[in-house]
């Protein structure tokens, strides 16, 4: 996996002056059936989430108030995303190293993931990241 694996999706936005109205659906807006739904908020400035890699699971994520960046990294390139806006989200592949931070203040991090939470899923030291990609520890066949 690299980050051009990761993609900007961009979601429908039905305006309405009640308020606007998104949607996102399984298999439709993201290439994976739904099986978790969490959300960061009440952020405090400065602080940094993520630091880590999933081993399988997919995860789109949204800013759904307010803003933050999220730095991709595959061990070869990386780069960092800001999103500000509630109808377009980050999905990030498997094997994709994420940091979020530049947190704004009162912003909330919708993330809709492709796997229930499995702490044995995740790499949190990127030493081991380096490590298991070099390896191909990820390959199927290893
Ligand atoms: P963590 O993965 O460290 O948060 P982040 O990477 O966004 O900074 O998760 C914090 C804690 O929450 C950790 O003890 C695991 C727990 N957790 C769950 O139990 N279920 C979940 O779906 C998630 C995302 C975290």
């Amino acid at each position: 996996m690299t980050i051009d694996d990761c993609s900007i999706i961009n979601l429908q936005k039905i305006a309405d002056p009640r308020g606007n109205l998104t949607f996102i659906e399984g298999n439709r807006h993201v290439p994976f059936d739904i099986k978790r739904v969490f959300y960061l908020y009440d952020v405090p400035g400065g602080a940094d989430r993520g630091g880590h890699a999933l081993k399988t699971c997919q995860q789109f994520l949204i800013a759904m108030s307010g803003s933050f960046d999220v730095i991709l990294k595959d061990g070869k390139k990386e780069s960092r995303i800001h999103l500000n806006r509630s109808y377009y989200g980050l999905l990030i592949a498997p094997m994709i190293w994420r940091e979020m931070d530049n947190f704004s203040s009162g912003s909330v991090c919708l993330v809709v993931a492709s796997e229930n939470y499995d702490a044995a899923n995740y790499i949190r030291e990127f030493g081991d990241f380096l490590k298991y990609i070099s390896t191909g520890a990820n390959d199927q066949t290893h």
